[in-house]
């Protein structure tokens, strides 16, 4: 694993104005090559929205920011899901090779499992649940899996506006750095097409996509938007492991990559096809 970034300072006014020169200090995902992809890491503080179809890897995304944070930094983690029981969580967990049950013990994990209602009830109210698991945690970080449950609190697309904005001032007001995942239905598909829900109010922007190469599928990861931040514009492969997420290089010589179905650049088809200039039998050799 590459150079710890926790720790670093960044004064980096590019793209947002700040105000007294105020110096922003950046979080660890606890997943080195995605610090480097956030141009340092998510600022604390912040708002990360991860974006994906079902079974990207969101919640497992999700789980490492948290455990990674517990383990790697002592920085006490809330887990808030509306969707999967603690068990579920506990063992989805231990196949990324996180102990979560062992980090809950040693109070650095708290599971907040219950519905969107309550929690968003209970978030508005100073003193109300959120505020008190925080406090009881003294919690750094928190990931909400997921914000897409919100949506069945209004249908009004304004009221689920104002919703989304009242939510993630709760998770502010606390100065929590947050992961937040959402579903984005498209299994591939045109990121043009795609919702992003929240994603206005949110400062960073991950994408998990599904992408066929080769006949078969694999995963991609992008940072699609980080405010103040010169963050890295490739798409990259990665996998989930039995040691967490492993990210790669970007997609090389391919096109259309978010699309789902990458076509390899025209140059390198013409070259798998008639083989490189000047090798023998070369058509243009000579030329
Ligand atoms: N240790 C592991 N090794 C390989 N793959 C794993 C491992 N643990 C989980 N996975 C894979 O991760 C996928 C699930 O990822 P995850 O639950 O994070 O997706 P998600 O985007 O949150 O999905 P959903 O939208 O359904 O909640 C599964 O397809 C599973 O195959
Ligand atoms: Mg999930």
């Amino acid at each position: 694993m590459g150079k710890r970034t926790q720790e670093n300072v960044y004064n980096k006014s590019r793209g947002r104005k700040m105000d007294d020169n105020r110096v922003q200090e950046r979080a660890s995902t606890g997943i080195a090559r995605l610090d480097e992809m956030m141009d340092g890491g998510p600022f604390r503080g912040s708002v990360t929205l991860v974006l994906g179809p079902p079974g990207t890897g969101k919640t497992c995304l999700g789980l490492e920011f948290i455990s990674r944070g517990a383990i790697d930094y002592g920085e006490p983690g809330l887990i808030i899901t509306f969707e999967h029981f603690p068990k579920k969580l506990l063992r989805d967990a231990l196949s990324l090779g996180f102990d979560l049950q062992d980090l809950e013990s040693k109070g650095l994990v708290r599971i907040l499992f219950t519905s969107p209602e309550i929690f968003f009830e209970q978030a508005q109210v100073s003193g109300g649940l959120l505020d008190t698991m925080v406090q009881e945690l003294g919690a750094k970080r928190v990931l909400v899996d997921s914000i897409s449950h919100l949506e069945r609190l209004a249908r009004d697309p304004v009221k689920l506006r104002e919703i989304a904005f009242t939510f993630t001032n709760a998770l502010l007001r606390h100065g929590l750095t947050a992961f937040v995942t959402q579903e984005d239905p498209g299994i591939t598909g045109d990121m043009a097409a795609a919702q992003y829900g929240i994603s206005y109010l949110v400062d960073a922007v991950i994408v998990l996509r599904y992408v066929e190469l080769d006949s078969s599928i694999t995963r991609a990861v992008m940072v699609l938007k980080q405010r103040a931040s010169s963050h890295d514009k490739t798409i990259r492969e990665f996998w989930i492991t039995d040691e967490g997420i492993r990210i790669g290089e970007p997609f090389k010589d391919r096109e259309g990559v978010l699309s789902g179905l990458p076509r390899k650049k025209e140059i390198d088809a013409f070259m798998e096809v008639f083989g490189p200039r000047g090798k023998s039998g070369g058509k243009g050799e000579g030329r």
